[in-house]
């Protein structure tokens, strides 16, 4: 799949991720290992992005399971398609002259009417949610369970099954499993500690907010548009604003947002205007953003110049 740690920079790079040494070595390891990976970090940093990534570098669509409160194994793993099975009911109505044509008693015509009983709960009719999804498609698959935290507790501890060996049971049909352990990303913002149960089972990832470097390559790569002036100021200002105590700290998203913005508008360089003018899509509670405009001059000053002052 992966050769080198070296070809996941690479790959990834290709569809537009950068990724640090760091994260391809996990990236490598858990292709290799098949063991899932649990990426935490604040948001916006690109936890999403990497699952996505990772399924396009792979070649492979991505399966994804979106959590939520009340997210249960129905909507995880599969249901019946009641329609469907509805629209049988009325043919089998139309039809059930001919099914018990030769009947003769009661009992006879029961027992002939039980076998098409076992049809509604056949294959056909079985709707595939994401974990069964991934399981019953051959080949490498890419699981992306995302935002795991807003789970309720009982349905991470059923994760923990499925995650041990890949195979889902559905009563009325048996057991499926997977060929082949797909790979598997589970991110998560930390809003509810996570059990050590779910930890042991996958390779740990914690994504923070690039170095500025990093940063001003990312947004460079996804907003060429803005110019490398522009870009260098945006990413030190962002920056700038993660080192003061706001209730939200801007993350990657809003950089890029706020870069693609400034480039639309036909900014060049940023000065005290344009920040007081366009903060609103880079931080977005009025409280940080009161806070932010009496730094605004203490900022700018620090940005890059075009003759390449500053820094
Ligand atoms: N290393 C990276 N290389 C390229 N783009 C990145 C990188 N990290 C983040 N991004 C971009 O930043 C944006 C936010 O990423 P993403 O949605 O994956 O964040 P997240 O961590 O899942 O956030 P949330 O916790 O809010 O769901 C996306 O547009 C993504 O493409
Ligand atoms: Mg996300």
């Amino acid at each position: 799949m992966f050769p080198s740690i070296d070809d996941v920079v690479e790959r990834f790079r290709a569809h537009q991720y950068l990724c640090s040494r760091n994260v391809a070595t996990v990236v490598f390891l858990a292709s290799k290992l098949r063991r899932p990976i649990l990426v935490e970090g604040p948001a916006g940093v690109g936890k999403t992005d990497l699952g996505q990534t990772l399924a396009r570098s792979v070649g492979v669509e991505l399966v994804r399971l979106q959590c939520y409160e009340g997210l249960d194994e129905t909507k995880a793993l599969y249901e019946w398609e009641y329609a469907k099975q509805l629209l049988y009911t009325q043919i089998l109505k139309d039809k059930i002259g001919e099914v018990l044509a030769g009947t003769g008693g009661l009992r006879e015509s029961v027992e002939r009417l039980t076998t098409q009983e076992d049809v509604f709960f056949s294959e056909r009719f079985l709707l595939s949610r994401p974990l069964l999804k991934v399981i019953r498609e051959g080949g490498v698959q890419v699981l992306l369970i995302d935002e795991i935290d807003k789970a309720d507790p009982e349905f991470e501890a059923f994760l923990l099954e499925f995650l041990s060996d890949f195979q889902v049971s559905v009563p009325e049909i048996g057991t499926f499993k997977a060929k082949e352990r797909p790979l598997v990303i589970l991110t998560s913002n930390n809003t509810r500690e996570l059990s050590d149960a779910l930890k042991r089972r996958c390779l740990h990832l914690f994504l923070d907010f690039p170095e500025e470097a990093m940063e001003t390559e990312i947004v460079r790569m996804k907003v060429p548009e803005a110019g490398p002036l522009l870009t260098r100021q945006v990413v030190k200002m962002v920056h700038g604003l993660r080192e003061m105590d706001l209730k939200k700290v801007p993350s990657i998203s809003e950089a890029l947002d706020w870069a693609r913005a400034l480039a639309l508008l036909n900014v060049g360089a940023l000065d005290d205007a344009i920040v007081r003018d366009t903060l609103g899509l880079v931080l977005k509670h009025e409280v940080d953003v009161k806070k932010a405009r009496e730094q605004i001059p203490r900022l700018v000053s620090r940005l890059p110049s075009a003759a390449g002052g500053a820094e």
